[in-house]
């Protein structure tokens, strides 16, 4: 099933920054402007409780979180510095209107 979910206006994030969004079922999300394209995950980095939207820093594709400077890659989620290890979750982005939605179905 496919559930688009609108979660910001593009011009909600300055390129290089990260806005932290929430899905219906109250799930947190950052959404990543890397160069003009989205990108979604989990907002919460899988090594602690950091929240990646808060205390994230953008750097090309990866996204390195401050608490202990682990990376992940925004668009595959894939964990890419230690002590990160599991992988984010992400949705696929689609931009309509000057909004950024997700599939959340
Ligand atoms: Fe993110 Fe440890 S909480 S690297």
């Amino acid at each position: 099933t496919s559930e688009l979910v609108a979660l910001c206006a593009t011009d909600d994030i300055e390129q290089g920054g990260i806005r932290r969004g929430t899905l219906p079922d109250g799930h947190a999300v950052a959404i990543y402007n890397v160069d003009g394209e989205y990108f979604v995950t989990d907002d919460i980095c899988s090594h602690g409780e950091a929240s990646l939207s808060e205390d994230g820093m953008l750097e090309g594709h990866q996204v390195e979180c401050s608490w202990h400077f682990g990376r992940f890659d925004v668009r595959t989620g894939e964990a890419c510095a230690m002590p990160c290890e599991k992988a984010l979750r992400t949705w696929p982005v689609r931009i309509e209107d000057g909004r950024v939605f997700v599939d959340a179905g």
